[in-house]
C-alpha cells in the first residue's frame, strides 16, 4: 500500500492507529505496519490518562516507543489526542480546580506533550470530539469547557501552535462525514476559528462505519459533497479512524461489499489533493478496538487484515483504488 501512495499519490499520507503492545511484542504485526503504511497515529499511548496519569509525571514510554519505531521505519505521526473530554485522568475530573487553574494546567499539558515532539509529530488532533453526538453544539460536559467555555478550542489550537508551529493542528470529529446538523455545526465551529485567525490547518472525519442488513455505511458521493465546504475554507482534510463493522455478517458477499467500501473512500481521498490522508483504526482484526469496547461477543471485522494478519478483500481494494 505505502509504496503506491508513495509513488502515485505523494500528498496523501496511508495511516492506520497503532498500539505499543503489539508493536513491541508482535513481529508479524510490526512488519506488516512497516510494510503498508507511511503514517501512525498512536491508539492511545498520547492520550491525557496515559501520558500525564499524574500531576506532576508524564509517562511517555509507550508514545516514545511509537515515535521510535515510526522514525526508524521513515513514517510521519499523526499525534491523538490533546483535547478531549474523554480519556482523562482522576486527578483532572475530580479535583477542585478552578479555572485559571484548568486552563493553566491544560496550557502546561500542551506544552510538554507538543515540545517533546516537536519536530517529530507532523500533525496532531489538537481537539478531538468538540460537538455533542449527534447535535451541532458543544459538548459542555469537559473540564476545558466548564473552565473556558467555547474559547478553550482557540486557546489549546493557540498553544499547540506556540509549541510547535510547523505542526498541523487538526480537529476530529464523527458523525460528520456527511452533510447534517452536526457537521454544520463543525463547518461554522471551523469557519468562525479561522476568521479569527486561529491556527487551524484540518479536519479529520473519523468513519467509524457499520455495514449490516440494518445499516448502509455513509456513501463516497455523500462524503464528498460535504467535504467540499471544509476544503474551500482552505483546509486540508483527512479520513482518520475508518473501520467498517461487519458484525456478524462475515460472509463472502460482505467481505466484498466491504472492500468496495474502502475503495471508494481511498478513490474519493486520492482524488482530492487537500486531502492530506487516509487513515484506519487499527488495520487488523486481531487488536483492532472493535473487538473490545462495541463487541461484547468479542468479534468486530472491521480492518483490511483478518485476526490472523492475513489481507482480506478489502486490502487488495485498497491497493486497486491507488
Ligand atoms: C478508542 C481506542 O481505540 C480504544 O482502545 C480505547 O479503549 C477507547 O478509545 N474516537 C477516537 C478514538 O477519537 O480515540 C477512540 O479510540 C475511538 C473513537
Amino acid at each position: 500500500l505505502r509504496r503506491l501512495s508513495e509513488r502515485y499519490y505523494p500528498h496523501l499520507h496511508i495511516g492506520t492507529a497503532v498500539s505499543t503492545i503489539p508493536l513491541l511484542s508482535d513481529a508479524q504485526y510490526a512488519r506488516v505496519l512497516a510494510q503498508n503504511y507511511n503514517m501512525v497515529t498512536p491508539e492511545n499511548a498520547m492520550k491525557f490518562q496515559f501520558i500525564h496519569p499524574q500531576p506532576d509525571r508524564y509517562a511517555f514510554a509507550d508514545a516514545d516507543a511509537i515515535v521510535d519505531f515510526a522514525e526508524r521505519n521513515d513514517m510521519a505521526v499523526h499525534g491523538h489526542t490533546l483535547v478531549w473530554g474523554e480519556a482523562l485522568p482522576r486527578w483532572v475530573t475530580e479535583a477542585a480546580f478552578t479555572d485559571a487553574q484548568i486552563q493553566r494546567l491544560l496550557a502546561d499539558h500542551i506544552a510538554t506533550v507538543v515540545g517533546r515532539y516537536k519536530g517529530r509529530v507532523a500533525s496532531w488532533d489538537v481537539i478531538n470530539e468538540p460537538l455533542q453526538p449527534f447535535a451541532p453544539t458543544l459538548r459542555t460536559d469537559s473540564p476545558w469547557y466548564r473552565a473556558m467555555g467555547e474559547d478553550y478550542i482557540e486557546f489549546a489550537l493557540r498553544e499547540a501552535h506556540r509549541a510547535d508551529p510547523a505542526a498541523l493542528l487538526y480537529i476530529n470529529e464523527f458523525a460528520c462525514e456527511e452533510r447534517n446538523a452536526k457537521s454544520d455545526g463543525l463547518y461554522r465551529l471551523a469557519r468562525r476559528l479561522l476568521e479569527r485567525g486561529v491556527p487551524l490547518h484540518g479536519i479529520g472525519f473519523q468513519l467509524h462505519e457499520d455495514l449490516t442488513d440494518e445499516h448502509k455505511p455513509i456513501s463516497a458521493e455523500a462524503f464528498r459533497e460535504n467535504v467540499q465546504r471544509f476544503i474551500e475554507l482552505g483546509l486540508e482534510v483527512r479520513i482518520s479512524e475508518m473501520d467498517v463493522n461487519l458484525h456478524q455478517h462475515d460472509s463472502p458477499e460482505r467481505l466484498q461489499a466491504q472492500a468496495r467500501y474502502y475503495r471508494s473512500m481511498l478513490e474519493l481521498a486520492a482524488d482530492l489533493p487537500a486531502f492530506s490522508g487516509f487513515s484506519t483504526w487499527g488495520f487488523t482484526d486481531h487488536y483492532s478496538s472493535l473487538q473490545a469496547w462495541w463487541e461484547p461477543e468479542g468479534f468486530g471485522n472491521g480492518l483490511p487484515f483478518d485476526a490472523k494478519i492475513m489481507p482480506k478483500p478489502a486490502y487488495d481494494a485498497l491497493r486497486q483504488a491507488l
